[in-house]
């Protein structure tokens, strides 16, 4: 009772700690930090300048002093101390200091993480002064957030397809039935965007512009007539000097077959794990497709021509697991029952 008490002073958290991109969520205000997950540190002493969108806009352009970093990558924490503390600056700056309670927090993870890095994450959490902190696994997190039935005795199949790792599972009765995770997401495309272009013209392009050639013309699937094109700038790694080149949507779709082809091969390895009973449930009510790789265009239709399986694409897909945790937030039996 007195905890519950407090919860109503208090501004709880939730939390979706990505390897692309962090998001916050407050009951009453909704999102209210999306920032990618970077930071930008000082290369002799280790000192952080920057956090999130503004390290972002740093990528690759800092001085030699400065270098950027993603703190999280492929689904793990490479980097403890600045993943704690890019996490303490989001946290501290979206809570609000006045309230004399501090929060509660529940924080979204990658599914499999160590007992090592689950602690790091937990301690990082109370330096920003959570009174109380839980760990969901994302992919629980991402089919409460786009509405499955969860706790009901029936399959649901979650694709999570994030920046550094695809996370597939079976889930039913608030419990993982099956979960396989790749570490393979968005980010491969990118090098693979990066190395096609390296090989084909001789001109090495940047990671960020790989992602903007992804979401402006990439495609898992032949949509239109395939002739979209776009102008890329690079350098030229003969001559050294910038240069631009034009590239179209048929190739780039060729060269993010490979990690494309890992994701759908993830998923049917799922299906040939569900056991029988709720197998025939996601033969009835489909694959729901989450995280900001859904968003490629012609995924969903590549996967339902190759599983023969009806698949949808979550609404918000890049922020379902943020509001699946902060329903956690919401219903302490929820949280009870799906806490790591
Ligand atoms: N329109 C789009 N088309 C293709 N890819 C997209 C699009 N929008 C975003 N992405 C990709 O989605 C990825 C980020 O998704 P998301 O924010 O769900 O990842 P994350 O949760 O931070 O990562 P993870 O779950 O692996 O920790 C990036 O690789 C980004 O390039
Ligand atoms: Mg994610």
């Amino acid at each position: 009772m007195f905890q519950k008490i407090l919860g109503w002073f208090s501004n709880d958290l939730a939390v979706d700690l990505g390897t692309a991109n962090t998001l916050v969520f407050m009951r009453d205000k909704g999102i209210v930090c999306n920032e990618p997950s970077v930071v930008a540190i000082m290369r002799d002493t280790g000192k952080v300048i920057a956090v999130g969108a503004e390290a972002q806009r740093m990528l690759g352009k800092t001085p030699t002093n400065i270098t950027t970093i993603r703190p999280l990558k492929d689904g793990v924490i490479a980097d403890f101390d600045k993943t704690g503390e890019m996490l303490k600056y989001f946290i501290r700056r979206v809570h609000n200091r006045k309230s004399f309670i501090s929060p509660r927090i529940v924080i979204g993870v990658p599914s499999g993480i160590t007992q090592v890095e689950q602690r790091a994450v937990k301690d990082a959490a109370q330096a920003s002064g959570a009174r109380e902190i839980y760990l969901i696994e994302e992919p629980m997190a991402a089919a409460l957030g786009v509405g499955l039935p969860i706790g009901e005795p029936s399959g649901n199949m979650i694709v999570d397809i994030g920046g550094g790792t695809t996370d597939v599972a079976v889930i039913s009765l608030h419990g993982v039935v099956y979960s396989k995770a790749v570490r393979v997401g968005g980010d491969k495309m990118d090098e693979a965007i990066v190395n096609y272009i390296k090989s084909k013209t001789k001109i090495l392009i940047g990671d960020r512009t790989a992602e903007n050639i992804k979401m402006e013309i990439g495609s898992a699937f032949q949509m239109g007539d395939g002739d979209k094109a776009m102008d890329v700038k690079g350098r030229d790694l003969v001559s050294g000097i910038p240069k631009t080149v034009t590239v179209y949507e048929d190739e780039i779709r060729d060269a993010i077959n490979e990690p494309v082809i890992v994701i759908l091969n993830a998923i049917k390895i799922a299906l040939e794990n569900t056991p029988p009973e709720l197998a025939s449930d996601i033969v009835d009510r489909g694959i729901v497709l989450a995280g900001g790789g859904a968003l490629l265009r012609g995924l969903d239709v590549l996967l339902k021509e190759e599983t023969g399986l009806p698949v949808v694409v979550a609404d918000d897909p890049i922020s379902a697991v943020v509001y699946g945790v902060g329903k956690v937030l919401d219903d302490l039996d929820i949280l009870r029952r799906v806490a790591i």
